[in-house]
């Protein structure tokens, strides 16, 4: 049965860690997977997350099933957040999901039993998870031109011209906020722009979420994704609490349905159900329990906020102190981009080989499409980061 299997080629993000733990030398930086850490270089427990779980042991009388959809009063939260004062909020459902991977796998089983010829369209680049869950729910997936290699900025118009091209039996991938794996965001004149072409061409948007609160804030970062969901009769949606909850182990995300009725999503939901209990059943409740007894705490929700934005500020200090130090100590303003771009990434414009060099030179680790990860930096590694990034430039 085995035999003819080819040798496995290995996940371009998770493969890193390994290699980065493995790796003997001490000033190694890992600037791979997208996991925030403090000054320190540990990712700790966020403070709301530990006073939750001290509730959610004193409170949680029994480990028995919860359902099909996960915690229901988590879904809403998750809705909330999202799309809080959108004329969406009548006509949405939700599930609760193992992580955002998870809830993009089920929009993708979803979308092949609702319209089985879909193609999605994904950025260009997108991150690298997209491709392989839409392919291996049979969908169909195709790229729009995205990022500008050039300015390391959207290219918009290019963009536009491209998705002026999806109809009917499309569906159009977009990232909420903070690009994976640019750092490279649309402005809010291109969210509107996008809606326009899907209200007047019969695409579907879908809105992959999962760094909400990591670019301008947990409000702003929504406004493109409320914009769209104000607008369109259809739309679908992936979020992750992994980053801006810190649960990256629980796998906790959701699945996020808008349509043109409540009696519609209402469908969809089901459909989403039985797709869910063919695969994993239910999600595992621990993480959906924590984020739920937050966001229905006031207290716990101020303390979340708080941190999360002190975690926002941090990313963007980072990038200026790394900005500066290229500027400053080796004169050179090539790497000015990072500046602009928003939350965990950035595109360095490196080619494979730059990064294998990088890694292999000076320890540092990136993925090989030339992204590093702003929130794996801690500052005392700043000037051995610049000097590394410009020796191999
Ligand atoms: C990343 O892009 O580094 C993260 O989203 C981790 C993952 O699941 O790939």
């Amino acid at each position: 049965m085995f035999s003819h299997l080819p040798t496995p080629t290995l996940d371009p993000i998770l493969s890193l860690s390994v290699a980065y733990r493995n790796d003997p030398r001490p000033n190694k930086v890992d600037l791979g997977i997208g996991v925030y850490k403090n000054s320190a270089g540990e990712t700790p427990v966020m403070k709301a997350i530990l006073q939750a779980q001290d509730i959610v042991v004193e409170t949680q009388k029994t480990k028995s099933y919860v359902g099909l959809a996960g915690c229901e009063e988590f879904n809403q939260s998750m809705v909330n957040l999202l799309l809080d004062g959108t004329s969406a909020m009548g006509r949405v459902a939700a599930i609760q999901t193992p992580g955002a991977s998870g809830a993009l796998r089920m929009l993708g089983d979803l979308m092949k039993v609702a319209q089985p010829n879909t193609t999605v369209w994904i950025s260009n680049p997108s991150y690298v998870n997209h491709r392989p869950v839409m392919e291996a729910a049979g969908l169909k997936v195709k790229h729009y031109s995205y990022f500008s290699p050039e300015t390391k900025q959207v290219d918009t118009a290019r963009m536009l011209e491209e998705l002026a091209q999806a109809g009917p039996d499309d569906v159009v991938l977009l990232h909420g906020c903070c690009h994976n794996p640019t750092g490279a965001d649309i402005d809010f004149a291109a969210w509107q722009a996008i809606t326009e072409l899907a209200q007047k061409n019969g695409f579907t948007p879908f809105v992959d979420i999962a760094y909400q609160g990591f670019g301008d804030g947990l409000e702003e970062d929504a406004k493109g994704l409320r914009h769209m969901a104000d607008n369109v009769e259809e739309m679908l949606i992936t979020t992750s609490c992994s980053k801006n909850f810190g649960l990256y182990r629980e796998r906790t995300g959701a699945a996020i349905v808008v349509g043109k009725s409540a009696g519609d999503v209402n469908n969809a939901k089901g459909k989403l159900l039985t797709l869910a209990r063919a695969t994993y059943t239910m999600p595992p409740d621990h993480g959906a329990a924590l984020v739920k007894t937050i966001l229905q705490n006031q207290d716990l929700t101020t303390v979340w906020k708080q941190e999360l934005s002190e975690m926002q500020q941090r990313l963007l200090n980072l990038r200026q102190t790394l900005c500066n130090e290229l500027r400053n100590s080796h004169n050179t303003s090539q790497f000015d981009f990072i500046e602009s771009h928003k939350g965990m990434f950035t595109v360095l414009g490196f080619t494979q080989d730059q990064m294998l060099q990088l890694r292999e030179e000076y320890g540092i680790y990136g993925v090989g499409d030339g992204r590093i990860n702003i929130a794996g930096l801690t500052e005392k590694d700043i000037p051995y980061v610049a000097e590394a990034i410009v020796k191999v430039s």
